[in-house]
């Protein structure tokens, strides 16, 4: 898929990427790195987050910076920010998208696991917004915030309530930062994607099913799963200058996974012309009787 956007767009953008290291964080940096930013990466494994950097900048030059540091601790998280500021300037650009997630039957959670994805989702992206964010009101910055959700947000997620809750939060966060902070001009959206398969996700959620996303057609209305360069376009988009008023939203890009989800009718685009004829015929003997 070719690139929507000019080579430099965003040069003078300084983002930071949570859980960079690997699947759509990574992905989401290369894009950023590619058009011009200068890019910071953390996660908790710092041989993984090294690996990335040395291979995104083999492959496109420019500067990604690691950082290791768990966001579930709200004072690591400080610290990281105030060396990133310490090392070249504010930031511009921040993604939530570190994310932590399981299948489970809800009966069968113990305080503990729900505290595992809710410690990193809901807790730590708001740990990093807040070090962040009021950073950029005092150094008067026009930051960006990006924070990775899903469509369960708006309508539940059974079987993963820990991080359908967590990012429902989140969800929130958005909407109430967006009107607390836009005097200040600090923006703050979101995206929700429909299956982007990766090897982190897919081992949690869709364990034994391979990440060609075959599992995963089944009722989503354009038929596939989404192509990494879907997301990163809209990623970049929202990131850039030239959208400054688009502030507050979740947007979801699932292929209308969400609106032919809603209605419970997303099964009849199977049905042949001719079943439809007999549909048709059975309605109408319906009307009849
Ligand atoms: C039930 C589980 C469990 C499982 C862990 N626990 N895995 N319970 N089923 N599969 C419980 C443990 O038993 C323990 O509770 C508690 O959780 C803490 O376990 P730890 O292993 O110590 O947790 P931790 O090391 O913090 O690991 C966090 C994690 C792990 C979230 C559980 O999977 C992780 O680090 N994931 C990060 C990456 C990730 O998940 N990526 C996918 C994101 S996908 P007890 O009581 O036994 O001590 C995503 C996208 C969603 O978010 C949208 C897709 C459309």
């Amino acid at each position: 898929m070719a690139t929507m956007f000019r080579d430099g767009l965003l040069k003078g953008k300084r983002i930071l990427v949570t859980g960079g290291g690997t699947g759509l964080g990574k992905e989401m940096a290369e894009d950023y790195l590619r058009l011009g930013a200068e890019v910071y990466i953390c996660g908790r494994r710092k041989n993984v987050l090294d690996e990335t950097a040395k291979e995104l900048m083999a492959r496109h030059g420019g500067s990604v910076k690691t950082h290791s540091v768990d966001i579930r601790v709200a004072q690591a998280v400080d610290d990281m920010v105030a060396e990133i500021w310490a090392d070249g300037g504010p930031l511009t650009g921040l993604v939530n998208n570190a994310a932590g997630n399981f299948i489970s039957p809800t009966k069968d959670l113990s305080p503990r696991g729900f505290d595992a994805i809710a410690n990193i989702v809901f807790h730590g992206s708001f740990y990093v917004t807040h070090a962040i964010g009021r950073r950029w009101i005092e150094d008067k910055v026009k930051g960006s915030v990006i924070s990775i959700l899903t469509t369960w947000v708006w309508n539940g997620g059974p079987f993963t309530v820990p991080s359908a809750m967590s990012k429902a939060g989140v969800n929130i966060m958005t909407k109430s930062l967006a009107a607390e902070w836009g005097p200040y001009g600090i923006r703050l959206n979101a995206i929700a994607p429909g299956p982007f398969p990766t090897e982190g996700a897919w081992a949690r959620l869709s364990p034994g099913q391979s990440t060609d996303g075959d599992g995963s057609r089944e009722g989503i209305p354009m038929g596939r799963v989404g192509e990494m360069d879907e997301l990163k376009n809209l990623a970049t988009f929202l990131m850039a200058d030239g959208c400054e008023y688009l502030t507050g939203q979740c947007i979801a890009i699932d292929g209308a996974g969400f609106s032919g989800g809603g209605g419970n009718f997303a099964r009849l685009s199977k049905l042949s012309d001719e079943e439809w004829d007999k549909m048709r015929e059975m309605i109408r003997g319906a009307n009849e009787k």
